[in-house]
Formats: structure tokens, C-alpha cells, sequence
């Protein structure tokens, strides 16, 4: 179990080596004028330019069904982009970015518009100089994703030609069980070898969740603390007090387990769980993963009794404002069974964790946003109080804090908890980039170490399923349990962890 020693890179070594450039390519966005692609991808692009990421031949094709001119997307992005967390626009380095941008509408059920698309991208190469090179974005509903592909295999998009390369991102959801996303992966796989398909999990561009390679590996401290015989329990919680935002139709065939499980916490879980990789190549990375997710016990109908439970939020009040309950949000059933909250207890049968339990909660409408990890370790010889814990801040105020006991002053011994407080925000002067900064420059430069391999992707929705299906089905008696937008969710889940012994470490705190 001892971690051969990773050797890592110092970050201002990195910024200032020549691996951050990428080849210019044409950037092609499916689904352009949809809500993702305004509200993250296209900022996420223009910081990438602006900061000089971006190679100067480098351009942006946005593809969608509305009939617009390149003038019009371009107006249309300039607004998304005051609209999005970059703020207040520089207009001259607007300008610069807005050349970069064009536009081509596209039935993405037509051969000819992928046709058509192929011409474009030829003169691009041929006028900008983008040297064959293209990436190809899906931010498409799911039901699109197979048609899409097929079209631009049968078009000769997918395959190389000369010098350049194709790479296909996909974004989440990956499928919809594991019987889609599998079939999804097969069907990939007829255009493109898997090291041109990147799937997009944005939780893997995180600061905090990239952090944990260099927290775990590049030092002597954790590694070799990192297992049953340390650690008691570890704790997720991933809390976002947004209710469905006007998603309700797509909300309601998902559900908690589906929208953030499945994937985002499963990648972290992986992450938090998985042995030494040999170095950090992405197959090092992704087999690493794998390894320990080989390892997650499966959800039996006695465990999904005992060891997970599901929630739905009921009109509640949140910031002081009265907030509605989940049945009543738009395009939601009065009756809906779609759980909004769920809690999963994880397990891995391997020498590292064995008998070491992974409580995994997430929901929406809880009390604050706020994704964190406490690690908590076993009791000390002399510990009177809480247990020694590690807190790695995934979102907001990103950063880690070491909880421990000190003797207060005085003469007399007495056990105070304190605690060491990192936080990116104050340690560094920089802004922390976006995860979709991070990622898509990392497929600019053919990097897919945090992207998700289509093994990794199917062993998720392999352990989700059976909670999936017994929550799902109509003879289910397990209760879903009311809780009150603004709260932390059901008190069974308190209730769960304190029948072992053990209590949830209050958020955000
Ligand atoms: C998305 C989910 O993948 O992640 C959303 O579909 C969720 O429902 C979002 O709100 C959370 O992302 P973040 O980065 O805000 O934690």
C-alpha cells in the first residue's frame, strides 16, 4: 500500500514551459446556442484567449439549428458573455476574440449540412492555418449525441487527415443507464479509437479535485495515513441550495442519482480512494481509477435498505426568501417519485479500505452551496473530543483544513480542537480558473487525464444501478423522504450515520 514517490512538476515551472501550448485547431460547438455553451463554454474560451492559451490561428465554429449570421452569433455570445462570471467585457479584447468566432447553422440531422460543415472547416484550415487539427464539442441533449457522431463518421469528420488530428469531446449526461452508455461507447468506437474521445466530467477541472494527486502523492505526510488502519470514516457532501432552474423535464427522468452521482461523485470518490498511479499519464491515471473501482461493492437490495436513502424537498424558506417545493417547480409531476437528495454509503473490498465506510450525501435546496470531503481519522491514544479530520474545501473558498487537538492554555490539560487553515484564495494571488478553462485547454493539448475513460464511465452507471432500479420500481416501499427547501436534507441521514456511531461534520464550517 505504500505510494511509490510521483514526481510532480512546480507549478511555476509548468505555467512557463512550453507544454501549455497547444496547436491551433478549429474549435467546432454543437449545440452553440444552448445554455451551457453561454453560460460556461464560451467564456471559458474567451478567458483561454484572453490569457493567451489560445494560438493566435485558433477558431471557433459554433453549430446549431437557429438560422443566424456569424455577425448575429457573434452578438449573440457578446451578450451571454456580460451575462456569464467574466464580468464586464474588455471591448478590445472582445474584438480580438469575436474574430476568432463563426457561425454555421446546422440540422444535425442533415448529410448535407455535414457536408457542408466539412467545406468550412477546409477553408478554415486553409485560411487560418489550423492545420487540420479539430475538436468537435457535443453540448447536446443525449438523444443527439449518437446521430451526431454517425453523421460526421460518414462525412469523414471523424478520421485525420495528414498531420492533423480529431478529437471528439462529449458532454455529460454519458447515457442514461448502463445499457446506453454502453451502446454510446460502441457506437463511438465504430468512428473514433478512445484516445480521440474525451468525456467531459467538469467536476474533474476543479482546483481542489485536481489537487488531490498533488495532496496525496507529493507529500510524505498523507500517503501513509490513507487507510483503514487511520481513517475511521470519510464524508461527502456536495450541497447546492439551486432548485431545477427551469430544468424540471430533464430533472425529472434524472434525479440526484444520475445528475451528480453517478459521475461527478464517483470521479471524486475514485480519486480520493485510488492507489499510486506509476506516473501521471492519463492511462496511469485512469487505471488507477478503475482499479479501485473494481473494487466498490455493489449495492444489494439489503444495503440500498440500510445504507442509502433518498429525499425530495418541499416548499421551505432559503437566504429568507420563501422558495417552492420540488412538485411544484415547472414541468414536474404533482406526484413526482424523482429524488432530489440522496445519501449512498460507498464501500471497497480492498486491503486499503476494507471496512472503512464512504458517505457520500448530495441535494438540492440545501441550506448552502457548499462540496466538501472530511476525511476522519481514528481516535488518538489520549483523544477526548473530535477526531483529528481533514477537510478538503471542493467548493466555495476552495482549500484544506487539518483538524486537531492542542492543550489549551493553562495548567490544567485540557483538549482543545483547533485547526490549520489553507485557502487558495488568500495563499495565492491569482484567480482560479474555471474547470472548463482547465479542461478544454487540457483537449487543445491532447490531454485526457481528467476526462473519464468509457471503462470508468460504465463501472458508474454498473454500481448506480441497482439503486436505480430499486428506487424506480413500482414495488419499492423504501420512503422518499420530505425535507424542507433551505435544510440539510432529511434527518434520516443523520439519523443513519449516528446509528453508527458517528455524525455528520457540519458543512462549510
Ligand atoms: C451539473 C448538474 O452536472 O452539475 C447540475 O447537471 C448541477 O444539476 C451542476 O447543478 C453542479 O455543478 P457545480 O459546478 O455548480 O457544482
Amino acid at each position: 500500500m505504500q505510494s511509490a514517490a510521483l514526481r510532480m512538476e512546480d507549478s511555476s515551472h509548468v505555467e512557463a514551459s512550453a507544454s501549455l501550448h497547444a496547436e491551433p485547431c478549429a474549435f467546432v460547438l454543437f449545440g452553440a446556442s444552448g445554455d451551457l455553451a453561454r453560460r460556461k463554454l464560451l467564456p471559458a474560451l474567451y478567458r483561454l484567449a484572453t490569457e493567451g492559451y489560445l494560438p493566435p490561428e485558433s477558431v471557433i465554429i459554433g453549430a446549431a439549428l437557429p438560422l443566424l449570421s456569424t455577425e448575429q452569433f457573434r452578438a449573440s455570445m457578446r451578450e451571454a458573455l456580460a451575462h456569464s462570471e467574466v464580468g464586464p467585457v474588455d471591448e478590445t479584447a472582445w474584438r480580438a476574440f469575436s474574430r476568432r468566432l463563426h457561425y454555421v447553422p446546422m440540422n444535425l440531422s442533415s448529410a448535407e449540412d455535414y457536408q457542408h460543415l466539412g467545406r468550412v472547416l477546409d477553408t478554415v484550415d486553409r485560411e487560418h492555418g489550423t492545420r487540420g487539427n479539430r475538436i468537435f464539442y457535443l453540448s447536446l441533449a443525449p438523444t443527439l449525441h449518437a446521430e451526431t457522431v454517425r453523421h460526421l463518421g460518414e462525412t469523414g469528420l471523424t478520421r485525420s487527415h495528414g498531420p492533423g488530428w480529431v478529437r471528439l469531446v462529449v458532454e455529460k449526461p454519458f447515457g442514461t443507464d448502463l445499457e446506453t452508455a454502453r451502446s454510446l461507447n460502441q457506437h463511438l468506437h465504430r468512428y473514433l479509437d478512445e484516445s480521440s474521445v474525451y468525456r467531459m466530467d467538469h467536476y474533474l477541472g476543479k482546483e481542489m479535485v485536481q489537487n488531490l494527486l498533488v495532496l496525496r502523492f507529493a507529500n510524505r505526510i498523507f500517503e501513509p495515513l490513507w487507510d483503514r488502519r487511520h481513517i475511521d470514516h470519510v464524508q461527502i457532501t456536495n450541497a447546492e441550495t439551486v432548485g431545477v432552474e427551469g430544468r424540471g423535464g430533464y430533472y425529472e427522468k434524472a434525479g440526484v442519482v444520475r445528475d451528480m452521482m453517478q459521475n461527478h461523485l464517483l470521479q471524486l470518490l475514485a480519486l480520493l480512494t485510488m492507489e499510486a498511479p506509476s506516473d501521471l499519464s492519463s492511462q496511469a491515471v485512469h487505471d488507477a481509477k478503475s482499479q479501485v473501482m473494481a473494487a466498490a461493492r455493489a449495492f444489494t437490495p439489503e444495503r440500498i435498505r440500510t445504507e442509502c436513502l433518498r429525499g425530495q424537498y418541499v416548499p421551505g424558506v432559503l437566504s429568507g426568501q420563501p422558495v417552492p417545493g420540488y412538485r411544484q417547480e415547472p414541468g414536474v409531476a404533482p406526484d413526482s417519485r424523482t429524488e432530489t437528495f440522496a445519501m449512498l454509503t460507498m464501500r471497497f473490498d480492498n486491503p486499503r479500505w476494507a471496512g472503512v465506510p464512504f458517505y457520500v450525501r448530495s441535494g438540492k435546496r440545501l441550506a448552502r452551496r457548499v462540496t466538501e470531503v472530511v476525511v476522519q481519522f481514528k481516535d488518538g491514544p489520549l483523544a477526548r473530543g473530535t477526531p483529528n479530520q481533514l477537510l478538503l474545501r471542493i467548493q466555495p473558498d476552495e482549500g484544506i483544513a487539518l483538524r486537531f487537538a492542542t492543550k489549551a492554555p493553562g495548567r490544567a490539560t485540557r483538549h482543545h480542537d483547533v485547526a490549520l487553515d489553507f485557502r487558495y484564495g488568500s495563499a495565492f494571488d491569482t484567480r482560479l480558473a474555471e474547470a472548463y478553462e482547465r479542461l478544454l485547454l487540457d483537449c487543445m493539448l491532447g490531454v485526457s487525464t481528467h476526462y473519464v475513460r468509457n471503462d470508468l464511465v460504465e463501472r458508474g452507471w454498473e454500481l448506480v444501478m441497482p439503486v436505480l432500479e430499486t428506487w424506480g420500481s413500482a414495488h419499492d416501499s423504501s420512503p422518499l423522504l420530505p425535507y424542507a427547501a433551505g435544510s440539510w436534507g432529511p434527518a434520516a441521514a443523520s439519523h443513519l450515520l449516528e446509528s453508527q456511531g458517528r455524525r455528520w461534520s457540519p458543512p462549510g464550517e
